[in-house]
């Protein structure tokens, strides 16, 4: 039975790819922080009890601060495929913080890295490299687009990616880099701007509040679906060499069109419900982001085929179940 390895595992993309590893018979191991409350809510539902013979995930405490532990855990477990998707991953946050996102975000792949090198574990490494990195470079970006990144956040990716591909040159490592735009769903943390307006929309539709305070609605984003994306994470490291892939749709919407497709679908005009606050813009802003995928498409056969307008129907309506299951 091959093993993976899976940092990130309590967030929106680590849970969706748990549940592809289990489903195509992996034993997953993944790392999760220490809190004072519950922080696995998003794969609670594929938890078993330890005592269970057949058990396939395991779960282990650790920190991507903490490079001792990283080696300790990786040497025991001995996995066949890692997949870093942790990170303090809020764009926004990072201007706040720019030194702790630098710390995990960044140097955080180098510890990573640098156990698998220092233990000699023989696997292949995913990065999980963002369209954030490309930040000023006009759209259509594609994997020869120059980075420019234009946030702590942005900046730090720039580093992890660079840090993968030398460890894949220097020490012959299977690295590779899915440099993955923007992706969306039900999971989605609630401070994304996608996810906090389909969850005002429903909120607002049951009559729970009123107004939705947003920030730059000319921004244009490359939306798609997670549950594809880690399909193509997956394919990656399946693939016959180790190479750097972007994956994205192609399409590109504004805030406001997403604002607007949302409020639509639950009967709503967003006109009369969404105010701007000033707090929700940054100091530097990612005008355009347009991926172009063919690559992906060519090489591993991974093709995006949820759009905007069925991603939005997807998390209203989530949403909207969502509230009516509480009541
Ligand atoms: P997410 O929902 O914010 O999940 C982040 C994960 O990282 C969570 O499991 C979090 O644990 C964990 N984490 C944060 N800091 C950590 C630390 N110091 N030590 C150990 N674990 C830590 O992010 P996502 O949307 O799933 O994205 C996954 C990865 O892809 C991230 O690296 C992100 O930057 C990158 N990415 C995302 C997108 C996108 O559109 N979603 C696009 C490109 C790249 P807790 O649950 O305990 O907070
Ligand atoms: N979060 C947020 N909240 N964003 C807002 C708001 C608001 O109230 N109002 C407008 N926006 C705009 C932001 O200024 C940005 O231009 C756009 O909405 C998208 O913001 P986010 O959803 O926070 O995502 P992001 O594009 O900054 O970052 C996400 O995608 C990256 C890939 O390009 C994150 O998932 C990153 O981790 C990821 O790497």
């Amino acid at each position: 039975m091959k093993k993976a390895f899976v940092t990130g595992i309590t967030g929106q993309d680590g849970s969706y790819l748990a549940e592809l590893l289990l489903a195509k018979g992996y034993e997953v191991h993944g790392l999760i922080r220490r809190a004072s409350t519950f922080n696995t809510r998003r794969i609670d539902h594929l938890y078993t009890d330890p005592h269970e013979p057949d058990k396939r995930l395991f779960l282990h405490y650790g920190d991507l601060t903490d490079g001792s532990r990283l080696v300790t855990l990786l040497a025991a477990i001995q996995p066949e495929e890692v997949y870093h998707l942790a990170a303090q991953s809020h764009v926004r946050v990072s201007f706040d913080e720019p030194e702790y996102t630098g710390d995990t975000t960044g140097m955080g792949t180098t510890r990573l890295l640098e156990a698998i090198r220092m233990i000699g574990l023989n696997c292949r490494f995913y990065q999980a490299s963002s369209s954030e990195m490309f930040g000023a470079s006009p759209p259509p970006q594609n994997e020869l687009t120059p980075f420019y990144p234009r946030s702590p956040y942005g900046a730090a990716k720039v580093y992890g990616y660079w840090m993968t591909r030398n460890y894949r040159e220097a020490y012959d490592l299977f690295a590779v880099n899915g440099i993955l735009f923007n992706h969306e769903s039900p999971r989605r943390g609630e401070t994304f701007v996608t996810r906090k307006i389909t969850r005002a929309v429903a909120r607002i539709k049951l009559g729970l509040e009123k107004r939705v305070y947003l920030g730059n609605l000319d921004a244009r984003r490359d939306w798609g679906y997670a549950p594809e994306y880690v399909e193509g994470m997956w394919r990656m490291l399946q693939h016959h060499q180790p190479d750097d892939y972007v994956v994205a749709t192609g399409t590109s919407y504004s805030v406001r069109d997403f604002v607007s497709l949302a409020f639509q679908h639950a009967g709503l005009d967003w006109e009369e419900h969404v105010d701007y606050d000033q707090r929700y813009e940054r100091p530097t802003e990612v005008d355009s982001l347009v991926g172009d995928a063919s690559k992906a498409q060519v090489e591993l056969g991974w093709k995006a085929e949820v759009h905007v307008p069925d991603l939005v129907r997807i998390m209203v309506d989530a949403d909207l179940a969502a509230l009516t299951e509480e009541d």
